[in-house]
């Protein structure tokens, strides 16, 4: 039984260390979908070596044991104790070999967890604890051994086999089978254990490494997905010399390998040498993919392959440390990506991603640190919290030690700990002793969860001409943890004139004036920063660059954030100045329409968007991002009790609003940008798309708009553009609509990702119609409820991008998603958690909702067997 079923905590002060060294597996599979025979050998060696036995603990989950021995004899059942997932023999030899034989069933397995089929081939998934489906092995990121390999199968049926590391031999057998041997030189933890075998086609490529090590890049697809590889290579050349220049870091093996699924229930997986992907994060050609597609293979691919150092030569000591890798790698692919495209624009993306997924985390019943202190499903707590406001905490070091102090730091991480398991505290400790700094306090960000609120207000002396600005942070406290303790806040601040000159900035307290931004620590509750020399009442640019993950509270005038907007030197704070301004128009209508009182466009809001619409300096992808409305469910987050429908009805009425009162500018640059040119893949191509793109979305709530949308349509020569047309036409409720999607669908009936955005493009469109038609979609021949994939695109859509329609008032939205919560629960435990969490916020809805959403999770509490991984996301959110 799982640990997780019984809904058992584990603790992360109840460490310890395995007692055993594990010298070498040698492992061998005699492959088969319906059957694989694994055996394995290993010999366990007591660290402690005044003891002469000791209990050697295994685990293992629906492993079907043919024979166990140690040290050549056969073990009866009598011998050794199998409990839960474990298999303890008690009072093993100091030197003990163990050998299993064990039987598994790929084809049976739907939780893509261990050894399962995809398509017509097999391939493994062991983070985190998928390697004891696949035999009985100490399954724990601390126990490091080197691996060897040898798969055994039909040739016709399985040509390719692969495995970590290097190959070191293969051969023929009788009856039409082969054999290859793969050898991986690092000791590694069993997570990072891979295999695949198959018949896959290849794409093959070369990277010479800065010392001169010629290494082979092969990727594997299914045949039909060879011509859409080329990006994918590209990126991971790219990413190859990137980590050489950046991070002074070389590939260590020869040979590379990704392998790209349609069937995963994440992004892509490290496995060392042996990536494996989602074909998401994989397979592009112009025809078949968004330019958000190609940035977003760029960043997976680069995020697996710097895993190889970060993640890999040095691992984590146990799951509680997961962000010691994922934060740090996901720091490392946002810098890989702002490094290969428009910093700024990527930066905005990221945050944007945080604050609308990760704070309502926060805020929420599944609130937990970067590192968490229990958890009864890890598979739960690879979220937004350990990665993404995990990379803001690597991110933290890097402004306070800057890119210098930084790689100092990075340099003695690896001297220290290569080849090692160990925690966030060695990562800390390594960039403290590089830099000789004390980080003890900055080290709260770890323990502590919760988003910190900072509160400033300042004063203006025109007399003294003092300029002072006073900062309080406060965290809430959250689900899991009531007292908070102040935090380290680098605050990144600039002041402007009123007329957008950056002010010199000299503290009172001494140090020369800084021109432009100026990096101060907040390290106390309460903090204050007097500035000499203001010659007028400045404009404060706050958190500039956003120095730290935090809410920003200042009482903006409306003239101020125009001023930011047209004038601030930093990309972020314009931004937000316009997102803020955006947002408080939103609000405000939704207040007057819950009040009964008509809605009403402000000027302030219309002339800054005249303002932006006018720029023709500035990178249009950074203009795109301004004029994207905060999206309904930050929105929501802003709200005491979100008002779903009101909501709704304010962002739709501002957005029309806009769009009527500027329709000759957003014309006027829809056409410039219209241009006709064929499609290319560079990043300023990118960027004039997303403007395009933006300007034909408001364009569309006005009189020309169909006409627009429909010649797009029909002149598209890439994915970007005609999504963004049949997306925009399905929206308006045009009554072309149909025709676009049924002839999408004949297109692209055959093609399994292209028809993940034809299922998005119908379960995002708001109103009480949709339940009806994702009802109606489950029932589609290219829909299957076993693959994550497609859950994602419609059911993870409806229910969570699409509030109007999983919250109508009557519960129908509700009820719908729980069947489906229960459905999964049987085939998929991790998918169907995720798709849990969408009733994770219920608390903040009405007192209708409230009970409707409650009686769902109740019952989907209530079902027998309920795998720990929902049940763990539920009685969290109905505590
Ligand atoms: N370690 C993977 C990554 O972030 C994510 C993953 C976790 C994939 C668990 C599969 C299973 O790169
Ligand atoms: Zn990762």
């Amino acid at each position: 039984m799982k640990d997780g079923i019984s809904g058992k905590l584990i603790y992360r002060k109840n460490y310890t260390d395995y007692p055993w060294n594990v010298d070498h597996l040698e492992i061998y599979f005699d492959i088969g979908s319906e059957n694989t025979t694994v055996r394995a050998e290993m010999e366990f060696l007591l660290k402690d070596t005044t003891k002469t036995s000791q209990d050697i603990v295994l685990n293992g989950v629906d492993l079907q044991l043919l024979s166990l021995s140690l040290n050549g004899d056969l073990l009866s059942s009598a011998d050794y104790a199998v409990e839960g997932e474990t298999l303890t023999i008690p009072n093993a030899p100091a030197s003990s070999v163990i050998k299993t034989e064990v039987r598994i069933h790929p084809a049976n397995n739907s939780a893509l967890e261990g050894l399962y089929l995809s398509g017509t081939f097999l391939l493994t998934q062991c983070e985190a604890q998928g390697f004891r489906k696949i035999t009985w092995f100490p399954d724990r990121p601390d126990v490091m051994t080197t691996y060897r390999v040898t798969l055994e199968a039909d040739k016709s049926e399985f040509p390719i086999l692969l495995s970590n590391g290097n190959q070191k031999g293969s051969g023929d057998l009788a009856g039409g089978r082969h054999w290859v041997c793969w050898e991986d030189p690092f000791p590694k933890p069993s997570y990072l254990f891979a295999l695949v075998a198959g018949d896959l086609a290849l794409l093959e490529d070369h990277f010479t490494t800065r010392s001169g090590r010629d290494v082979v890049l092969r990727i594997y697809v299914e045949a039909e997905n060879l011509d859409r590889c080329e990006h994918a290579m590209e990126s991971l050349i790219n990413a190859m010399r990137w980590d050489e220049e950046r991070f002074n870091l070389e590939y260590d093996l020869d040979i590379y390998h990704i392998v790209a699924t349609n069937d995963f229930n994440m992004g892509a997986m490290e496995n060392k040498s042996l990536n494996i992907f989602n074909s998401k994060y994989v397979l592009a050609r112009p025809d078949t993919a968004t330019d958000a597609d190609y940035q977003g293979i760029e960043g997976v691919i680069g995020h697996e392959y710097f895993h190889n150092w970060t993640g890999n030569r040095v691992t984590c000591r146990d799951w509680f440390e997961l962000t010691l890798k994922e934060g740090l790698t996901v720091f490392r692919d946002e810098e890989f990506s702002a490094d290969m495209q428009s910093r700024a624009v990527k930066r905005i993306r990221v945050i944007r991603d945080l604050r609308s997924r990760q704070f309502p985390e926060d805020d929420g019943p599944m609130s937990h640190p970067i590192r968490p202190d229990h958890y009864v499903e890890i598979n739960n707590f690879y979220t937004a919290t350990v990665y993404q406001k995990g990379a803001t905490i690597i991110r933290m070091y890097h402004t306070l030690l800057g890119e210098a102090g930084f790689q100092k730091g990075m340099k003695l991480y690896f001297e220290r700990h290569d080849g090692q398991a160990v925690t966030c505290d060695d990562f800390l400790a390594a960039m403290a002793d590089a830099n000789d700094v004390n980080l003890d306090r900055f080290g709260r960000w770890y323990s502590q969860s919760g988003t910190p609120q900072v509160h400033i207000s300042d004063h203006y002396d025109a007399a003294t001409q003092e300029y002072t600005l006073t900062l309080e942070q406060t965290t809430p406290a959250t689900h899991d943890q009531k007292n908070k303790q102040a935090l380290v806040i680098p605050f990144a601040v600039g002041l402007l004139a009123a007329d957008g000159r950056e002010l010199p900035l000299q503290l009172k307290t001494g140090q020369d004036a800084v021109k432009g931004t100026r990096l101060l620590l907040m390290e106390e509750k309460h903090q204050e920063y007097t500035f000499i020399n203001i010659p007028e009442l400045p404009v404060p640019s706050l958190f500039r660059d956003y120095s730290a993950p935090v809410k920003i509270f200042y009482p903006y005038t409306p003239e101020q954030l125009a001023t930011l907007i047209t004038h601030d030197s930093d990309a972020f704070v314009k931004w937000d100045a316009a997102q803020r301004m955006a947002q408080s128009a939103i609000l405000e209508q939704c207040q007057r329409h819950a009040k009964g009182l008509a809605m009403r466009l402000d000027e302030s809001l219309l002339k800054a968007f005249r303002g932006i619409l006018s720029d023709r300096s500035a990178d249009p992808a950074l203009l795109a991002e301004a004029m994207n409305l905060p999206d309904e469910d930050y929105l929501a987050e802003q709200m005491e009790v979100v008002d779903v429908d009101g909501i709704h009805a304010a962002r739709r009425f501002i957005k029309e609003g806009l769009a009527s009162e500027l329709k000759v500018l957003f014309a006027e640059r829809y056409a410039e940008l219209n241009d006709g040119q064929p499609y290319r893949k560079s990043s300023r191509a990118m960027a004039r798309r997303a403007l395009k793109n933006v300007c034909l979305s408001y364009l569309l709530d006005t009189e020309t708009g169909e006409s627009l949308g429909a010649a797009q349509l029909k002149s598209s020569d890439n994915m970007t553009d005609t999504l963004a047309a049949i997306q925009g036409l399905v929206l308006i409720d045009s009554a072309l609509a149909g025709t676009a999607l049924s002839d999408f669908e004949s297109e692209w009936r055959a093609d399994p990702l292209v028809m993940d955005k034809w299922f998005i493009m119908q379960a995002i469109k708001p109103g009480l119609g949709t339940l009806n038609k994702v009802r109606e979609l489950m029932q589609h021949e290219a829909f299957s409820i076993q693959n994550p994939n497609k859950v994602r695109s419609l059911l993870g859509v409806f229910s969570m991008l699409n509030p109007t329609g999983f919250h109508a008032a009557d519960g129908s939205g509700y009820a719908f998603h729980a069947d489906r919560v229960i459905e999964l629960d049987g085939l998929n435990p991790q998918m169907a958690a995720r798709m849990a969490s969408a009733f994770n916020r219920w608390k903040r809805y009405d007192e209708d909702r409230k009970a409707l959403m409650k009686t769902q999770l109740q019952r989907i509490a209530a079902v027998k067997n309920l795998s720990g991984d929902v049940s763990e996301i539920v009685n969290n959110a109905l505590r």
